[in-house]
């Protein structure tokens, strides 16, 4: 198999500005069909890239000859479109999160297992070539047994443009299953182990944004390494100041605190969603200012995350990981994939996977994973105590 034939469901931030690039990159990639309700953003996409184009996933997968699906849509349609695409016979890389409950994701699993399907859950930010690089050197051995890894992301998270279910925690919306998928995703991947319990605090400090903007936890892996993971995403202090000024992205970035919050004033939450299209949709400015610097990434990264283990920390940094030993600090280049950082990882799982030479790591269990420690997350906020993931 030289190349998989993706099809795209759902052409917004991540579908046709983040995925779209990457896969059109790839060197076992190739972009035959898409699918979105918007048919304006449908026409555009479907002429730029010269394929067919569906208003939803069914007709794609009935008329097209794919091998794959990426399904980037939001969050609630997530299990429904993995179950559908399962029972065809495709692969399938599914956005994070997974999905929003247990039920849902046990399905889920069910679903590629009946059916035999790869799936990958990503692209979290845990496919990102400096995650991979800190987890080789731990797997290693070289600095000694893993202990802990303590994760930290302040952010502008809550005032970026959003839809109004984005804002509704009840519908997945505010940062729990939203960013701390990146975070959790990337502690697991480090530590080579599933999450079994969390303690965990959360909540709520804008009341015109309703849900959860801020959160503090307490992880334990099966494996005995335990984690903390803080995220703020209220557009006040940004912790990339303390990655040398890299956005998540691997792009240069200019300070611009509290610059998120001021683009929102005034708008109604029709306005903000049809906002978040134009400025972070198909064409719009994100997606020509990434085009133009994708030359110049650093490596992505998402926020300060530190690995001890018995004789040396590790951090990510623009080119790659920093290992401070006991002769002092030293920078190992980052372990790059066959695409672009972290998209490109992602569609390597999947195609490494299928061609047996590695199975994928962010399979449906790993991401069921992930989603019970995200409700964990809700439920020891609310209730004060620890929470069991796994038995
Ligand atoms: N990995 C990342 O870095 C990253 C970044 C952003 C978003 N995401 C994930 O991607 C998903 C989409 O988020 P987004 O920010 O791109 O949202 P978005 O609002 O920018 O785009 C969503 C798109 O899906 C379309 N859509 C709506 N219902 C659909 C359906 N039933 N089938 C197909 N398409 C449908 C919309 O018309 C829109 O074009 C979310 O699950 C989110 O968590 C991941």
């Amino acid at each position: 198999m030289d190349r998989l034939r993706f099809g795209i469901c759902g052409l917004g931030f991540a579908g046709s500005v983040l995925m779209a690039p990457a896969m059109k990159r790839h060197p076992s990639a190739e972009i035959v069909a898409a699918c979105d309700p918007n048919a304006e953003t449908r026409a555009a996409f479907g002429r730029d890239y010269g394929i067919a184009t569906y208003d939803s996933l069914l007709p794609m997968l009935d008329n097209t000859d794919l091998d794959a699906v990426y399904i980037a849509s939001p969050h609630q349609y997530h299990c429904e479109q993995v179950v559908l695409a399962a029972e065809r016979g495709k692969h399938i890389i599914v956005e994070k999160p997974l999905t929003l409950s247990e039920d849902d994701a046990q399905r889920m699993v069910d679903a590629v297992e009946r059916h035999k399907v790869q799936i990958v859950v990503g692209t979290s930010r845990s496919h990102d070539p400096v995650v991979k690089t800190m987890r080789d050197i731990v797997r290693s051995g070289e600095l000694g047994r893993l202990a802990m890894i303590n994760a930290w992301n302040y952010t502008d998270y809550l005032y970026r443009p959003r839809r109004p279910e984005e804002l509704d925690t009840s519908k997945g919306g505010g940062i729990l299953f939203s960013q701390l998928p990146h975070q959790l995703d990337v502690i697991k991947t480090i530590a080579n182990a599933p999450i079994v319990s969390v303690r965990a605090g959360s909540g709520k400090l804008d009341p015109q944004r309703p849900t959860e903007g801020h959160c503090a936890a307490f992880v334990t892996l099966s494996n005995g390494v335990f984690a903390t993971l803080a995220y703020s995403g209220y557009d006040h202090f940004d912790s990339d100041e303390l990655q040398f000024w890299i956005a998540e992205s691997g792009r240069e970035k200019r300070p611009n605190h509290g610059g998120a919050r001021k683009l929102l004033v005034e708008l109604t939450p029709a306005e903000e969603a049809s906002f978040k299209t134009q400025r972070l949709g198909y064409g719009g400015p994100v997606a020509r200012n990434y085009a133009a610097t994708e030359a110049n990434r650093k490596q992505p990264h998402f926020g300060i995350v530190i690995a001890t283990c018995e004789r040396g920390d590790l951090r990510p940094c623009p080119d790659g990981v920093l290992i401070y030993g006991d002769d002092g600090p030293r920078t190992v280049p980052a372990h790059v994939g066959r695409g672009a950082y972290g998209q490109g990882d992602t569609i390597d799982e999947l195609y490494d996977a299928l061609v047996g030479t590695q199975p994928t790591l962010r399979d449906a269990a790993f991401g069921r994973n992930t989603v019970l420690a995200c409700l964990a997350v809700l439920q020891s906020s609310k209730t004060g105590r620890e929470v069991p993931v796994l038995p």
